[in-house]
């Protein structure tokens, strides 16, 4: 189930909390930043998209909405895409060509629903100057996450997720060693090739994050961040390059995950 609750004044979370069996939880979140132009940053997951828009709604007309910021094209992110572009025929979609050539192996968007932009390039949206980036880890080429320079307002996309037990509704709600472990877990599942990164490299990428000061970070698999816990964010992304990294059940492992989930069914059921 989807729900939403403000992440900041204007901006709003939508979120709804992701089982994955035998590990915990990770939050999959979209953010819909209110203002005179307003945008939504992701479209939730595909399997819940009814749900999203109806959550949507509730927070705001539809039609108002004038931007849709794509992070990526991955399931947890473009679930409601193609049903928002198609009951409001104002609503672009920001993302870059490789985005764009992606959502086409599904469907071409028409040209004038896109609007490309590239790390490093600036956007003005609402008033807000909008810098493109691209994040210290991802899963996708795509991948471009920005930062809000008027409010300080950092947009990670998958950088800074978490696998964690429960998910409350800021990031400083968890014990430290939770949100790091939960971290480092996570970036060893989503960004794989971080063991391979050369050390110095990956650092100056996380400096560049540190630079900006964000006053808060709101990353698609964390719940919002403020900014005074950005030093444990980068070090827990940073431990992951030298964490062990995650392989997941074989076959074997998988049966046993299967009878154990059965055997848990069975004990939770009341008769
Ligand atoms: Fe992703
Ligand atoms: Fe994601």
């Amino acid at each position: 189930m989807v729900r939403t609750y403000e992440a900041a004044p204007g901006i709003e979370t939508l979120t709804t909390p992701f089982p994955i069996p035998g590990y915990g939880i990770v939050p999959l979140n979209a953010f819909l930043i209110r203002g005179p132009e307003p945008m939504l940053v992701d479209t939730g997951a595909v399997f819940e998209s009814e749900d999203f828009v109806r959550v949507l709604r509730s927070v705001i007309d539809l039609q108002d909405l004038r931007w849709i910021w794509l992070t990526h094209t991955d399931f947890d992110h473009v679930g409601s895409l193609r049903p928002l572009l198609a009951a409001n025929p104002q609503l672009r979609v920001v993302t870059t060509f490789l985005g764009a050539g992606i959502l086409s192996l599904a469907a071409p968007l028409p040209p004038e629903r896109l609007y490309f932009v590239n790390p490093g390039e600036k956007l003005t949206i609402g008033g807000h100057t909008l810098v493109a980036l691209r994040p210290p880890t991802f899963d996708n080429p795509c991948t471009t996450g920005f930062f809000d320079e008027d409010s300080a307002v950092l947009f990670s996309s998958d950088c800074f997720g978490a696998l964690l037990a429960e998910v409350p509704d800021r990031a400083d709600q968890l014990r430290a060693e939770e949100l790091s472990e939960g971290m480092v877990f996570w970036t060893t599942v989503d960004a794989p090739w971080v063991h391979a990164v050369e050390p110095g490299a990956f650092a100056a990428a996380l400096d560049r994050i540190r630079r900006l000061q964000p006053r808060l970070i709101l990353g698609s698999h964390l719940p919002p961040a403020p900014g005074h816990l950005i030093d444990r964010l980068l070090g827990s992304v940073a431990a992951a390059r030298t964490a062990p990294p995650f392989v997941g059940p074989d076959q074997a492992g998988f049966q046993q995950l299967l009878q154990s989930l059965a055997s848990q069914a069975t004990h939770a059921s009341p008769g």
